[in-house]
């Protein structure tokens, strides 16, 4: 069961630099996909803008152009499996949806596709996008953020979300210990 948070409180779901699997496309149009993220940043709270950076030669990059919508899903660590799965093969090629075992549901306010099995999920509308050298960065305004209740807490839990960090070249670290200062 999950919960909305204030659009303004969507940061605390990536401040910690979580690798995500980014949902583009259109659930009514039934033409939907999932990439591997690791390259993303909350740009404000209020009002809420979040980057993701995109290769432009990726399917990712022709969606979100022509759909102008994007989801952010975040997933634990027992789910690498999805993330080298969504991460090592283009949607043109593959529905990844089904090779990865997850459910693709329509977001609740845009039409892309929302992951069920995620933890937490940010639905963006296309803010604005800037291409540097091959590289798409997308500027997402954060539409809803919702999250599992018993892992938010006026801040995400990430000792039980046990969130997966990309180190590179296939590394992870999983998140543990929230410490207070
Ligand atoms: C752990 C991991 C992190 C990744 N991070 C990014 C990223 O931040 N930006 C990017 O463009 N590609 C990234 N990739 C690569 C894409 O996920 C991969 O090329 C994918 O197959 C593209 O799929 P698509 O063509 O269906 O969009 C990452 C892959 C992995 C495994």
């Amino acid at each position: 069961m999950k919960k909305a948070l204030k659009i303004s409180e969507y940061y605390h779901l990536i401040n910690h630099g979580p690798c995500v699997v980014v949902s583009s496309g259109s659930v009514p149009k039934n033409e939907i996909n999932v990439s591997s993220i690791a390259w993303l940043t909350p740009l404000n709270d209020d009002p809420a803008l979040v980057i993701i950076c995109v290769a432009s030669t990726h399917y990712t990059s022709k969606l979100i152009s022509k759909y102008k919508e994007f989801a952010i899903n975040i997933f634990g660590g027992k789910h690498l499996k999805t993330i080298k799965i969504c991460g090592s093969v283009s949607g043109t090629k593959e529905n990844k949806f089904k090779k990865a075992g997850i459910t693709a549901l329509k977001g609740k306010k845009t039409s892309v596709p929302v992951i069920k099995e995620a933890l937490a999920t940010i639905e963006c509308a296309l803010y604005n996008k800037k291409e540097y050298d091959g590289i798409n960065l997308f500027i997402g305004k954060v539409l809803h953020a919702e999250v599992e209740k018993d892992l938010y807490k006026s801040h995400l839990n990430t000792a039980k979300a046990r969130t997966p960090h990309h180190l590179g070249n296939g590394l992870f670290v999983i998140d543990g210990k929230n410490i207070k200062i």
